[in-house]
């Protein structure tokens, strides 16, 4: 197995997995509020794409015997002129890691991990001291890998259904 960076010609590839990563979020959300709307894989990948090339960012992929089983997504993101000059600069950059996938078959080996250590190493070398990344709350089992490879809670989002 090897991660690489993702090329135009995984794009493809990239969004059916992206759809799949919805499709799962979809069915733990106890709340029933989220749809995989038509038209959705392509936006949704799209999104990333974009996010990418604007925010410095990159998408990987992991790839075992020519078949791509999972990815992920890293962008930066930067404090404005203004925080700039009260701050200090090595708060500047902040790395954000996100649609993170694995296959199902390939689950268990180690690979989630794997893809957001080399996000990590990316966003290190980028200059960002901090990774932030978003998991929704029914997702327990994605949280307890996280948990496990470092990541600690920062912030919450609460949410009331009207
Ligand atoms: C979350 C996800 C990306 C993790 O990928 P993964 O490849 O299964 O993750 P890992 O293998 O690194 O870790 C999973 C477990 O396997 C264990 N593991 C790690 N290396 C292993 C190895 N070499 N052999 C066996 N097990 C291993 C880990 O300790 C972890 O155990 P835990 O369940 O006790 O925490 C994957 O489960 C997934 O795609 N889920 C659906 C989509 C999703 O939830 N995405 C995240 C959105 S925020």
């Amino acid at each position: 197995m090897k991660i690489r960076k993702a090329t135009e010609k995984d794009y493809g590839v990239f969004a059916e997995l992206t759809e799949k990563n919805h499709s799962y979020i979809v069915g733990v959300d106890k709340w029933k509020m989220m749809k995989v709307g038509t038209g959705y894989k392509k936006l949704a990948a799209q999104n990333y794409i974009e996010d990418v090339k604007m925010h410095d960012g990159v998408i990987l992929v992991a790839e075992t015997k020519n078949k791509i089983i999972g990815c992920a997504v890293a962008t930066l993101s930067v404090s404005s002129e203004l925080i700039k000059t009260k701050y200090k600069k090595e708060y500047l950059k902040t790395g954000f890691i996100k649609n993170v996938f694995v296959e199902e078959t390939f689950r268990g080996q180690g690979i989630g991990s794997k893809i957001v250590g080399e996000l990590e190493k990316y966003l290190k070398e980028k200059g960002c001291p901090t990774v932030h990344l978003e998991v929704f709350a029914p997702n327990t089992n994605a949280l307890k890998i996280y948990n496990n490879i470092g990541y600690q809670d920062h912030s919450r989002i609460l949410i009331k259904i009207l």
